[in-house]
């Protein structure tokens, strides 16, 4: 059975077995060397000098990490979709002043209506969290452009990568992001279980400072730990061997063609969409890498066709489900996505495609 929702996706059978390998203890010289070997593979994919902390947890773990460590009192959280206002939920739990600057579903952020909110909000921001990738609509942030306005608030850029990184391009220090959250179980084809997150100095230096960051996601201890090749408790060991594989095959490809593969799977999913006569929900010049909204134009019944797609070996995502159920109650198309991350090939993807559109009838 091949997954096509967005995350967990299918783990390749080569880390599969590297995940059954016999049990070893965190503390010795054998987890240390695999757990720099991972270390070290996470900086190149995330473009980065800084840490990439290793947490044995999902990706809202460290995005609640991130709030708790790199926040005294104000941060502000940009949404635009289910994923955004995930993060603004996560992080109004901490008791934090969070605020919200929401678009609608389907737009993407512009450098400048970021600058005059800020201006016109008149507070000081220590943080402010965006989405690279947002899941629930296929938009992808630029976040190249907006972090330069981050920078001129004089706030830590904080970046939700969970379902981007690893598969689209994201320069962490080109782009100064100061932390930048991951999952395991899109981009990396690994099972659920681990996150990972860069942090820089600053937000390191400001962890520092901030009371109340808790003890399970503590950048501070995280960070002392991580410089020996450890963790402050025991980790998903059987995960670190399967990541261990991951960043190995990612360096093997070339992260620049890494790259250029997930581009090539987005556009050709793009093709194949408007060919069928399907709309894209995205905004044009913003659509994701990974994942593609489409929006089900000719209504067709997709839990049928998921039953159907399943018979031949698919799992297939039939869209976010709440944003499904505001389009359908506005009497608008719902949406189905398709995920294009991983090891995915573009022989692969048609493939699927071809079953896809043979269910739907299209
Ligand atoms: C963009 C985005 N952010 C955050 C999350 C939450 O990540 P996790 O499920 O790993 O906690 C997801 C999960 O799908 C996501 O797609």
């Amino acid at each position: 059975m091949k997954l096509f929702i967005p995350g967990p996706i299918s783990v390749p059978a080569s880390t599969m077995a590297a995940m059954q390998k016999e049990m070893i203890g965190h503390r010795g010289k054998e987890f240390a060397e695999v757990f720099g070997v991972c270390s070290a593979g996470l900086k190149k994919v995330f473009q980065t000098k800084n840490r990439v902390l290793i947490s044995t947890s999902s990706g809202s773990g460290l995005m609640e990490g991130a709030i708790r460590n790199c926040v005294n009192e104000n941060v502000l959280m940009l949404s635009c979709g289910a994923f955004g206002k995930k993060w603004y939920d996560i992080a109004k739990s901490t008791g934090k002043n969070v605020d919200l600057f929401e678009i609608p579903f389907g737009k993407a952020f512009r450098a400048e209506d970021l600058r005059k909110k800020l201006s016109e909000s008149g507070k000081r921001y220590e943080a402010i969290c965006i989405t690279h990738n947002e899941t629930s609509t296929g938009v992808e942030n630029n976040i190249k452009e907006l972090a330069p306005v981050v920078k001129e608030h004089g706030a830590l850029l904080m970046v939700d990568a969970v379902s981007s990184m690893g598969g689209a391009k994201i320069e962490v220090d080109n782009w100064g992001i100061d932390v930048c959250v991951t999952s395991s179980q899109k981009c990396f084809a690994l099972p659920p279980g681990l996150a990972f997150a860069s942090v820089s100095e600053r937000a390191l230096e400001k962890a520092k400072t901030v009371k109340g960051r808790g003890y399970y996601f503590d950048f501070v201890e995280l960070a002392k730990e991580y410089d020996t090749n450890q963790t402050p408790y025991t980790p998903a060991v059987g995960l670190i061997f399967g990541l261990k594989e991951r960043v190995e095959a990612m360096e093997k490809e070339g992260i620049e063609n890494v790259w250029a593969r997930h581009a090539a799977l987005a556009l050709e999913t793009q093709k194949w969409a408007k060919s069928k006569g399907m709309g894209l929900f995205a905004e044009e010049g913003y659509r994701s890498k990974t994942v593609t909204c489409i929006e089900n134009t000719k209504k067709i019944n997709l839990d049928e066709v998921k039953k159907r797609v399943k018979a031949r070996g698919y799992v297939m995502d039939g869209g976010y489900r709440k944003l499904n159920d505001d389009l359908i109650k506005a009497g608008k198309a719902d949406t189905l996505r398709i995920p294009h991350m991983g090891d995915l090939s573009i022989e692969e993807l048609k493939k699927y495609l071809n079953v896809l559109a043979e269910e739907m009838k299209i």
